[in-house]
């Protein structure tokens, strides 16, 4: 017997902050990995979280704190990361004006949203994370999208014109979805762009561990010019490999930081307390496994970046930080399709155009995978190109 369907009441329609984002997101839903698949295409550290942190998680849980955390975090964690964030400030900082948060992808939410009014104007590069242009999108602004430099680096002249009149400009350093690191001579230069306004500048350093240039990374906290008025949003899921965790943290003006706390507090209420306190330990003790996994993503940065740069068709710029490469293929063929031929090919990798409509006809590619299935991917994708000629 067939239940009958349940007559429809509802007439539905998302609201208009859901709707604009729903109208305007580039993200694209990756299909299942099927079969012989050799996925190139995940934005994640392929390691497991360090046994410590793992243990620290089970011992708080053991120990008793299963009980609401603070409004803003826990207090020895946000001290632990004020030292930090001092360190790269190279002065004090008040603990008062940390936030921990439920991953960056809610550290982000909680400053776009705490700043941004329909209508302000908010800067980004095109392409870039795509996740800035939804919270703007949400929030009612209006996105001022900056095409890069064809190094893939910020286009000076065309990114000083566009901060014209904006409120805000996030970008990420080291940069998904490009892998290049912003050097602090661009950084001085955004400095120079700002100086006398009132822009405020979200620096996202989620891979700031993972830099392979010989030039030390540089924060944009660093800068004496950005330092004032940046919102620096960090995350524990790359360097740590704690995607899974969700943790992260903001700091920045006392006034842009309470403001952002409003919306965490809003949203989420406070974060899971287990979870903070093997944050803490991961700060403590994560340095040997930083190294580690950095040695061995530059391994696999060279394994990558060696097999594509022969491959006809195809121009890799120099990876330079984050896991991921951003080749540029000269096939008449946008990026969703380009996507989808390599996947028939046996390689899924994740189209340019996602990040931002100059992200087109290019290709993000993560090295965060296996030597074998790095190899492997790369000649599938060879023969893909091969295949079009
Ligand atoms: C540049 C950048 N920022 C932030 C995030 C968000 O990470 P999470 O929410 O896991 O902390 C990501 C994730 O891919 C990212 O690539």
């Amino acid at each position: 017997m067939t239940t009958p369907a349940a007559p429809s009441v509802l007439s539905f329609r998302p609201s208009d902050a859901v709707q604009r984002v729903i109208d305007t997101s580039l993200r694209v839903q990756q299909p299942q990995s099927s079969g012989d698949l050799v996925s190139l295409a995940m934005g994640e550290p392929d390691f497991d979280t360090p046994q410590q942190v793992r243990d620290a998680a089970a011992k708080a849980l053991q120990d008793g704190y299963t009980h609401y955390s603070p409004l803003l975090g826990e207090p020895a964690l946000r001290d632990e990361l004020a030292i930090r964030i001092g360190g790269l400030l190279g002065s004090s900082v008040s603990t008062n004006d940390v936030l921990v948060t439920q991953g960056g992808t809610a550290g982000l939410a909680a400053a776009i949203l705490g700043i941004v009014n329909p209508g302000d104007k908010v800067v980004i590069p095109d392409p870039t994370y795509s996740l800035y242009a939804d919270l703007v999108s949400m929030a009612g602004g209006t996105i001022v999208p900056v095409p890069l430099a064809e190094d893939l680096h910020w286009d000076l002249d065309a990114l000083a014109a566009a901060l014209d009149g904006a409120k805000m400009f996030v970008f990420c350093n080291p940069s998904n979805p490009t892998g290049i690191v912003h050097s602090r001579a661009e950084l001085e230069a955004l400095a120079a762009m700002v100086a006398g306004t009132d822009i405020l500048v979200l620096s996202d350093e989620a891979y700031s561990d993972l830099v392979y240039t010989p030039e030390p990374f540089t924060s944009a906290l660093e800068i004496g010019g950005l330092a004032g008025r940046t919102i620096y949003c960090q995350t524990f899921s790359k360097s740590y490999a704690m995607t899974g965790w969700r943790v992260g943290y903001l700091w920045g003006p006392a006034d842009v930081i309470a403001s952002a706390a409003r919306v965490h507090n809003t949203f989420n209420g406070s974060m899971n307390t287990a979870v903070q306190l093997a944050a803490l330990t991961a700060l403590q003790t994560c340095g040997p496994d930083i190294e580690r996994m950095h040695a061995s993503y530059k391994v696999r940065r060279e394994l990558m970046y060696n097999g594509l740069k022969d491959v006809p068709g195809l121009t890799v710029s120099s990876p330079e930080g984050a896991f991921y490469l951003f080749p540029k293929y000269d096939a008449d063929l946008p990026a969703s399709e380009m996507v989808a031929h390599l996947r028939s090919h046996g390689v899924a990798v994740r189209p340019g155009s996602e990040f931002g409509r100059h992200g087109e006809h290019h290709l993000r590619l993560s090295y965060a995978a296996s030597a074998e299935a790095i190899t492997a991917g790369v000649e599938r994708l060879a023969a893909g190109f091969a295949a079009l000629k």
